[in-house]
């Protein structure tokens, strides 16, 4: 096992800090905030689906933290100006930005690549990665008014080896692999780290359409792979960047 699997945070390793979570509704995104909010963060809960995003707010606000917000935008149709908006309330609201999990994701339908249609190849895409890097372009201005800034993007087995029939998703999380390289090497010499987690197999929604006959019993939670994702988040990591870890060993 690799120490930041079996990282343990301090209570309040996250106190006063500002965390934006894509996709913080459902699956992995909903446990890393969650999990952030209970280490002292303020929980800012980005996702397409305004129930689930409501739903994870109740439940912070019940247990009695720092207040989360809620930015629901679907990262298909988001276009640049929505991202400096949303910047702009960020920093009008916190006056930074700590920490950035970048989690949302599309999988779309597993398939040979000569049967991947263009529309779905240009959502994935779309979500993936070009969303990723204009809300990351958006908000580094954010980013960069915190004293240790913290970008994180999600990969995936198959953004490191790519796998027949997982088409466009492999393709986005090399790409995601790619980003976070060129990020974390312009800002190598700055107080900006930028690394990458690829969570591994884990019982999701997601991980049911791509594997539904498997036993999920099996499979992590969420909640078991959560170390990496502190590890990332705290001032334990800030020496720590242009790497990709993995959250769990298989
Ligand atoms: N689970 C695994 O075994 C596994 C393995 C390797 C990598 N990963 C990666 O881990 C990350 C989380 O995966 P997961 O398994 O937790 O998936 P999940 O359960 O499907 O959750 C994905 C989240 O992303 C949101 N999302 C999808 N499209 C969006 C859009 N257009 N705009 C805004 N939000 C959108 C979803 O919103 P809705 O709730 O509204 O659908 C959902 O909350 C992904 O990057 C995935 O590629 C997962």
């Amino acid at each position: 096992m690799q120490k930041h699997q079996s990282y343990q945070a301090a209570a309040n390793a996250l106190q006063d800090k500002v965390i934006l979570v894509t996709g913080a509704g459902d699956g992995i995104g909903r446990e890393a905030a969650i999990t952030f909010a209970k280490h002292g963060a303020t929980v800012i809960l980005l996702g397409r689906t305004v129930a689930k995003l409501e739903a994870v707010y109740d439940e912070l606000e019940q247990a009695g933290g720092t207040q989360p917000a809620i930015i629901p935008l679907d990262m298909k149709g988001a276009t640049e100006s929505h991202y400096r908006d949303m910047a702009a309330t960020i920093v009008d609201q916190f006056g930074r930005l700590d920490g950035v999990l970048h989690n949302a994701s599309l999988l779309g339908v597993l398939s040979p690549f000569d049967k991947i249609d263009l529309a779905t190849w240009e959502d994935i895409l779309k979500v993936n990665v070009t969303a990723q890097f204009m809300m990351t372009k958006a908000l580094l201005p954010a980013l960069l008014e915190a004293a240790h800034p913290s970008v994180v993007f999600t990969s995936s087995g198959v953004g490191r080896q790519g796998r027949a029939n997982w088409g466009a998703y492999a393709v986005s999380k090399f790409a995601t692999e790619g980003m976070a390289q060129v990020l974390a090497d312009e800002y190598e010499n700055t107080h900006l780290r930028v690394n990458v987690i690829n969570p591994g197999a884990t019982n999701t929604a997601m991980r049911s359409r791509a594997y539904p006959a498997e036993d999920k019993s099996k499979l992590k939670t969420p909640a078991d792979i959560m170390n990496t994702y502190l590890y990332l988040m705290c001032d334990d990591s800030i020496a720590t960047t242009g790497e990709s870890l993995d959250a769990q060993t298989r």
